[in-house]
């Protein structure tokens, strides 16, 4: 295996830091101005965390064909793997959403009225992902907040369990991490005087004793998780895990959430589907409406069931009825059910992901041909359409692994070079993501940036 010196990553990540300043003077410039007003110096914190300083900020390019490729204000142009991290999985300016959303528009966008789109949508959502009924909200957050709501209901518990590494949102209960065996705050957040260590338990991914011990515990509503862990590198579940995580929140009468906003990616009805699983609660967001701010949670039978008991499902006449305690304005309008039908419909298809699956599978073997020709300790990991390169020889088991491996400068260094070479992958760890609109030469590209990428490192 090789080794990585230390003072040759220096050098490199200087000279790429130039590269980056020399190319980029119109964004920077835009950077400053948005730094008077906006809290942190874009419209939003995610948007500051990209490598080099400053992001890019993406230009008006009225002759830019459908799929991955963006320019900025600079000139530079980009093959896009990050995809929103998440939110573009369905490609920039897809022509179906483009259509559905301007014929939505001009009806109008926000009515808190049904549009004769719904029942379709309704319809698709349960056939897609295998649950009977839904309920839109804006966000992922949102959705896993309002099923840590029913679950509680329900269930008369207070606390929520989820593992080490996880991130599910802007989910209070989930900000949580595992770190030497004491629970403490994930990724610097500040606890903000809220009694995380009340309300949460957190365990291992993988990790079937602590599980088990922690829900016998009997305090438990829900579990909330990802089926692969994708917020942290990527854990994926051993055998045997997704069934002892069903027979033991079944045996503790613990209400399982299964979190697919991100593992959406393994193929149409999301790993749910593909794998068989059985959750009480599914999530799926970003994508979900090509983009538009809209998520989707689904209830199963008995947990609807458990849910009218405690909030009646009232006839329509009645207009005096419980309120769920979730709102969202803006939840389920008219431009999202829009959006919402044309990706279910016409973008995120079978024959869509069939060639999303093949070309990350190309991206995941040109990964994995650098790191062998190399000699490097490190591997790649896909989930269907979603591809990480890990820093480390084997895959983890759980978030234990992923912090030993971690190497801070080695990733804003892959980051940094990738950029330079036109290659965006998302700015935390290394995600990638292809879409219906990515194409071999698409792959190929990051490919190429890689290899250079690795024997610049090694030289
Ligand atoms: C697994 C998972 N769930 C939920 C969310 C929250 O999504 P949003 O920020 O759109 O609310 C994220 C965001 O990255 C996520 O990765």
């Amino acid at each position: 295996m090789k080794r990585i010196e230390p003072e040759r990553m220096q050098s490199l990540l200087q000279a790429e830091q130039a590269l980056y300043a020399e190319r980029h003077p119109q964004s920077r410039a835009l950077y400053e101005q948005g730094r008077q007003h906006w809290l942190y110096g874009a419209p939003s914190h995610w948007m500051r965390r990209w490598i080099g300083g400053w992001p890019i900020y993406v230009a008006d390019d009225e002759a830019r064909a459908y799929g991955v490729r963006l320019r900025d204000v600079d000139g530079n142009e980009y093959v896009d793997f990050c995809l929103g991290d998440t939110g573009g999985m369905c490609g920039h300016g897809h022509p179906a959403v483009v259509a559905a959303l301007t014929r939505q528009a001009r009806v109008g966008a926000s009515l808190m009225l049904p549009t004769d789109e719904a029942a379709w949508v309704g319809d698709e959502l349960a056939r897609r992902f295998g649950l009977p009924y839904w309920n839109l909200t804006t966000s992922a957050s949102d959705a896993n907040r309002a099923c840590i709501r029913l679950a509680r209901m329900v269930t008369g518990r207070p606390r929520v369990l989820v593992f080490s590494g996880c991130y599910h949102g802007s989910v209070e209960e989930a900000h949580v991490e595992l770190f030497e065996g004491a629970v403490r705050m994930r990724n610097g957040i500040h606890p903000n005087g809220f009694p995380h260590e009340q309300l949460s338990r957190v365990v291992e991914f993988n990790d079937v004793a602590a599980l088990e011990a922690a829900l016998r515990a009997g305090d438990v509503a829900c579990v909330l998780a990802e089926p692969v862990m994708t917020n942290f590198g990527m854990i994926a579940p051993q055998p045997g895990f997704h069934d002892a995580l069903r027979r033991l929140t079944r045996e503790t009468g613990t209400l399982l959430i299964i979190d697919e906003t991100h593992t959406i990616s393994s193929g149409p009805g999301g790993y749910t589907k593909l794998h068989s699983l059985a959750p009480d609660f599914f999530v799926v967001g970003k994508a979900i409406a090509g983009g538009v701010p809209a998520a989707a949670f689904g209830v199963s039978q008995a947990t609807a069931e458990r849910v009218w008991q405690v909030l009646p499902q009232v006839p329509p006449t009645v207009r005096q009825s419980a309120h769920a305690g979730f709102g969202g304005t803006l939840a389920g309008n008219a431009l999202t059910v829009a959006a919402m039908r044309a990706v279910l419909s016409e973008v995120l298809t079978e024959a869509a992901y069939a060639s999303m699956l093949a070309l990350a599978q190309r991206l995941k073997d040109g990964i994995e041909a650098s790191i062998r020709s190399h000699g490097l300790p490190w591997h790649a990991l896909a989930v269907g359409a979603r591809v990480e390169t890990m820093f480390a020889p084997a895959v983890p088991r759980d978030a234990n692994d992923v912090r030993a491996a971690r190497d801070a400068g080695l990733e804003a260094l892959l980051h940094l070079y990738l950029m330079n070479r036109g290659v965006l992958i998302t700015p935390f760890h290394n995600m990638m993501l292809c879409c219906p609109g990515t194409t071999a030469a698409d792959v190929d590209r990051h490919n190429e940036a890689f290899e250079a990428f690795v024997r610049e490192l090694v030289a």
